[in-house]
């Protein structure tokens, strides 16, 4: 057990975690996407004690964050073109790019895998906190395994306290929802999981743009997947999620029908001048939905909710990204009116 420090964003606080770091602990993070737990790459002892924080299954691997996107030819080989021409665009940002691993990497960290997802937070305190580590930085969401991703320092707090020696509370994260992990195939660029930087974005970059199965499908039980964190059951909070598919009528009707106690219904800032039953609200726009998303499923457990009943959002840029975390905590239910 320990007694879990709250830091500042300051740098006396951060070379306080970057100490912790370096002998070897684990400490909850900011980035620009959502909060990570962070510990030594290259450290398999820091790398398992993550694991266990988190309770994550160890074969879903770790994401390798670096202070800049130059070193990654210290932990990863025979790297795409393309990759480099992604990262032209794209690094520092929201997005994570799956290569061959060096020897370097422990199997821990990449989960048995015999590649790296490699990501270059923009993230100011997050740069800063990773230069001063001086190692590649291993981070999952610091969340615990099956929760929804935190979002702020209070939200790693509630699942990490007494689990870890410290969180650096860097406030909000701006985009809400965790990067874009891609893989290369020949010239095209393969999307894991969607995030802020969307398939658009990417085909605007010049690139031919394809799907992993997982992205807005279920994932058969023993099903293999590119992308092992695809196939857990996620962002889930304790209520069950149905995402109601339908414009405004049609949604509050199908609420009236189904209402019970405990009924919280997840609508558009726009919605509640006529939504006459219990609600919270997750923004109007794609990227209002995505920066609240997971404090609103945080919020439903909070409040005690039973029964939630979400707006479907549209899936245009981050929108996927939104509906593909919102499917994962509805189980798949999505009612289409
Ligand atoms: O925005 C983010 O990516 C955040 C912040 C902290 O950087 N991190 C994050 O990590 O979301 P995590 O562990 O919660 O999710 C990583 C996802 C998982 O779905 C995992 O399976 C996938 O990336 N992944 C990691 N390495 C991979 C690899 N070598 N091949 C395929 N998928 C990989
Ligand atoms: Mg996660």
């Amino acid at each position: 057990m320990f007694h879990t420090e709250m830091l500042s964003a300051e740098e006396k606080d951060l070379i306080k975690a970057a100490e912790l770091i370096k002998q070897g602990e684990v400490v909850g993070f900011p980035t620009e996407t959502v909060y990570g737990l962070a510990g030594n790459a290259l450290d398999p002892e820091a790398v398992a004690k993550i694991f266990a924080a988190k309770g994550r299954p160890a074969d879903n691997p770790l994401i390798v964050h670096l202070a800049d996107f130059s070193e990654i030819t210290e932990y990863a080989e025979d790297i795409p073109d393309s990759a480099y021409k992604l990262a032209e665009i794209f690094c520092p940002g929201p997005i994570t790019m799956v290569v061959k691993k060096k020897d370097i990497i422990p199997d821990i960290t990449s989960g048995g895998l015999d590649t790296v997802g490699i990501r270059v937070p923009v993230h100011k305190t997050a740069h800063e906190f990773i230069k001063l580590c001086g190692v590649p930085i291993a981070a999952p969401s610091a969340n615990l395994s099956g929760s929804p991703s935190p979002t702020s320092a209070d939200h790693v707090f509630a699942d990490m306290n007494g689990r870890i020696p410290a969180i650096i509370d860097g406030g909000y994260c701006p985009v809400g929802v965790e990067s874009t992990v891609v893989s290369f195939e020949g010239n095209a660029v393969r999307i894991l999981r969607p995030g802020f930087v969307s398939g658009e974005d990417i085909k605007n970059a010049g690139f031919e743009v394809l799907y992993a199965k997982g992205v807005t499908e279920r994932i058969d039980e023993g099903e293999r997947v590119l992308s092992p964190g695809m196939k857990y059951k996620h962002y889930a909070p304790k209520a069950e999620v149905t995402i109601v598919d339908g414009d405004l009528e049609q949604f509050t009707e199908y609420v009236k029908k189904h209402y019970k106690a405990g009924t919280y219904s997840m609508i558009f800032d726009d919605d509640v001048l006529t939504f006459p039953y219990p609600y919270i609200t997750y923004g109007n726009t794609a990227e209002e939905h995505a920066r609240m998303l997971f404090g609103v499923l945080r919020e439903a457990d909070e409040i005690g909710a039973k029964q939630v009943f979400a707006r479907c959002p549209s899936t245009d840029g981050v929108g996927l990204a939104v509906y593909n975390r919102l499917l994962r905590a509805a189980a798949f239910r999505v009612e289409k009116l």
